[in-house]
């Protein structure tokens, strides 16, 4: 079964939140103090995210990536992971994390048959590290991203959300990476998720990210794949890796955009930065399958044309990345 919107965008990925909690607390994801917990009531039990997993399968989707806040803080996480990995018609299972637990749980999320890792990594320098996440610790997410590649995973794709004036000078770095260890890296611009009106301040465009890196490395283009997520992908000639811009804010890629979001308690969104939501939860609560599959058709009939983020400006609403799951 193919799911197509009313744009005719073929549906084929589900974002799902399985918490808004978080062991780090980066400045460009949430605000110093971090989010209000949400009440253990109203976040969605592991039964009722795997019927949405379910409902999403039956009408075409085919790829799921698990998102947070961290999913890996969330008890259980890995059995809920090998009851999705197991479900007909799901072709990949995919989760991004911040890599801060991988070194421990990257043999069991392998053998629970997650196929691929997104890591989030915006600096390579201990303190800048600190800084932005507020307290991380570098060391435990690259030993995670060894982890990984030991337990069989293939190299995870790292994500670099690019700051001016903060960690702006480890684009070359970055960029090395796709040859010294083999990750692939997509470079970020900043979004408008938090309230906050620097945003524009630290946002760089893709194309000056690109440009930064072609002054020193002859980039080749990367065709896009069937399942691929909104990054432009390029190669450094040689380099096992590619390296990516997700041009949320200059460039929209709503266009071809393949994907609906549920959060971790239940609201169903199909746009990032859309108003809409629509609460999942009665079709939950008691489990009304056959209702909770037109909503979810809904959702996908109803998805925006795009959003109105632009380098001028944007009217901010109120949630954080973390309650979205990016
Ligand atoms: P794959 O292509 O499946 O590897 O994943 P991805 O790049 O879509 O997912 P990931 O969770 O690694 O997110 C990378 C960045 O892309 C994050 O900053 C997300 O917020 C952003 N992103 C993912 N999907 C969308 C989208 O639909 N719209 C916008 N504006 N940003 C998105
Ligand atoms: N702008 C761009 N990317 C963001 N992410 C979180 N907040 C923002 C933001 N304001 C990214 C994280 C993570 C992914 C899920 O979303 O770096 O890799
Ligand atoms: Fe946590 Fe990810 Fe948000 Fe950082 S970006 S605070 S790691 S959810």
């Amino acid at each position: 079964m193919q799911l197509t919107d009313s744009q005719g965008r073929t549906i084929n990925y589900l974002r799902l939140s399985v918490t808004d909690r978080c062991n780090m607390r980066c400045s460009y994801c949430m605000p110093a103090e971090g989010v209000a917990r949400k009440r253990h009531a109203d976040v969605l039990r592991y039964e009722e995210l795997q019927l949405i997993a379910e409902t999403a399968i039956s009408l075409g989707i085919e790829k799921i990536r698990i998102t947070g806040g961290e999913p890996l803080v969330r008890a259980g996480i890995v059995e809920f992971l090998s009851r999705l990995a197991s479900i007909d018609g799901l072709c990949h299972l995919a989760l991004t994390t911040n890599g801060l637990l991988l070194d421990k749980m990257a043999v069991d999320l392998y053998k629970a048959g997650v196929q691929r890792l997104n890591v989030s990594l915006d600096s390579l320098r201990p303190e800048t590290f600190a800084a932005i996440t507020r307290g991380g610790d570098l060391e435990r997410v690259l030993a995670g991203l060894d982890a990984a590649e030991r337990a069989g995973f293939p190299p995870p794709k790292i994500n670099m959300v690019v700051m001016r004036g903060v960690n702006e000078a480890e684009i070359l770095d970055f960029a090395e990476l796709t040859r010294s260890r083999g990750n692939s890296v997509r470079f970020i611009e900043y979004m408008p998720v938090i309230k906050e009106d620097a945003w524009q301040r630290y946002c760089i465009s893709g194309e000056e990210i690109l440009q930064r890196i072609a002054a020193h490395h002859t980039l080749e283009h990367v065709c896009k794949g069937a399942f691929a997520g909104p990054s432009r992908d390029f190669r450094i000639r040689g380099a096992q890796g590619t390296l990516g811009i997700i041009t949320a804010v200059s460039g929209h890629f709503c266009g071809e955009c393949n994907r609906i979001r549920v959060t971790s308690t239940g609201q169903a969104k199909g746009c990032l930065f859309s108003d809409e939501t629509t609460d999942l939860v009665p079709y939950l609560r008691p489990p009304d399958p056959a209702a909770l599959t037109e909503a979810m058709k809904g959702i996908v009939m109803a998805k925006p044309k795009g959003h109105h983020i632009t380098s001028n400006g944007y009217e901010h609403r109120n949630f954080t990345m973390a309650q979205i799951g990016g």
